[in-house]
């Protein structure tokens, strides 16, 4: 019943993300003693995360005076992050809530899915109402529920439609990740082992020593020792550069250039951190052809991916290339007909790089479909 509380420090819009055991069913407690006062609440979920945790949630809220409890599922997994299942949820709202007095507090129970699409409905839904991120995934433990970065797919590009709006509180209950079968733990693993390979030798040395095959175990302490972790690394990000304005929360990118143009060019066939560790093995072959970082970096990350499970490559298929190159140029950090890429320079660190030759970026991603 422990807890660990980590400060997000942005002014006014500063919140605490609480990493614990035990934490759903305090929940209704948990937020009334944060200030939040509303005795309405729109729990989004997804089918698979609301046969688990709405009762409990539910039964938690009520009990701290939450009159009014709507739930709203969206599609679970990536192929729910559209612009329809956007409007329905916000619809959903509305119907639910049609008076300003009694807007409610929304609550996204689920992955990084529920989160980036809950997040955006609740950032626009009257300019704006008070959202809590509560993380059931590794990923969304990690990454996704902490930083405001809220959107959903559209067009064929990742995240193209979002916003930036922090949520109220984060609340991450560590029993709730033992439903998650083994991919989706895997998938949360790559953006750990990111974290270590971009921004911290300590942590990257630390799974290296051990801590990735508890991680996977779901070894308790070694779970909130590293879920802390990360939280603590990613909210040091965001708090330097909240809206992605200074090129410091790059860092977060790595993998993500050619991971994204993937994720969404395989229809669905991976989940985010399987195409973010392809994505990190063609970043990787860039920066030593551009000699950036040397081969004995690659060596540890493909070791630490091999370990984590995680895939290298994915099998091509007809018009899959063209795909990806053009998901690439639709990509919302591309400029002036190049793309980003977040370079590693050695375990931990990195440095931003825009005038990659697309001979250079074309041979990368070849070399990653097989
Ligand atoms: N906003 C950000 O900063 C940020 C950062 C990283 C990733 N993301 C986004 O996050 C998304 C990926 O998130 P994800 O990996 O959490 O995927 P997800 O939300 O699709 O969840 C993966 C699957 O696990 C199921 N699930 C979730 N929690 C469960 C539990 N406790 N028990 C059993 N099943 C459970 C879901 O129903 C789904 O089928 C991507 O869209 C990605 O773009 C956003
Ligand atoms: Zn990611």
């Amino acid at each position: 019943m422990s807890e660990t509380r980590i400060a997000v420090n942005l002014g006014p819009r500063s919140y605490s993300v609480l990493i614990g055991t035990g934490l759903l069913d305090r929940l209704g407690g948990t937020l009334r003693a944060e200030g939040l006062t509303q005795t309405g609440a729109f729990v989004i979920t997804d089918p698979h995360v609301g046969t688990h945790y709405f009762e409990k949630v539910r039964a938690s809220l009520e009990g701290a005076g939450f009159a009014k409890i709507v739930r709203h599922d969206i599609t679970a997994g990536e192929a729910g992050k559209t612009w329809d299942e956007f409007t329905q949820a916000c619809a959903a709202l509305l119907g639910a809530f049609p008076e300003a007095a009694t807007a409610p507090l929304v609550v996204l129970l689920g992955g990084g899915v529920v989160g980036d699409l809950g997040g955006f409905a609740a950032a626009v839904f009257r300019r704006g109402v008070p959202f809590v991120q509560i993380p059931t995934t590794l990923l969304a433990a990690v990454d996704s529920s902490v930083g405001g970065k809220v959107a959903v797919n559209f067009g064929g590009v990742k995240n193209i439609m979002g916003a930036f709006s922090q949520p109220r509180l984060v609340v991450c209950d560590l029993d709730a990740l033992r439903t998650l079968g083994p991919r989706e733990i895997r998938s949360g693993m790559a953006e750990v082992i990111k974290y270590g390979a971009v921004c911290s030798a300590e942590l990257f040395a630390s799974l290296e020593a051990g801590a990735l095959e508890k991680m996977l175990a779901l070894d308790p302490a070694t779970l909130t020792e590293i879920v802390a972790q990360c939280v603590r690394l990613k909210a040091g990000v965001v708090e330097q550069d909240e809206l992605d304005q200074l090129g410091i929360r790059n860092v977060l990118n790595f993998g993500h250039t050619i991971g994204h143009a993937l994720e969404l060019s395989a229809d669905y066939a991976l989940t985010h951190g399987e195409a973010i560790s392809i994505g990190m093995i063609a970043a990787t072959r860039m920066a030593v052809s551009l000699g950036t970082v040397d081969v004995d970096f690659q060596k540890r990350l493909t070791a630490l991916l091999t370990r984590g499970g995680l895939p290298f490559t994915h099998k091509d298929a007809p018009g899959l290339f063209d795909r990806i190159v053009r998901a690439l140029q639709l990509d919302k950090k591309f400029r002036d007909g190049k793309n980003l890429f977040v370079l590693p320079t050695g375990i931990g660190s990195w440095s931003p790089r825009e005038n990659v030759d697309w001979a250079l970026v074309h041979d990368c991603v070849r070399s990653v479909l097989v």
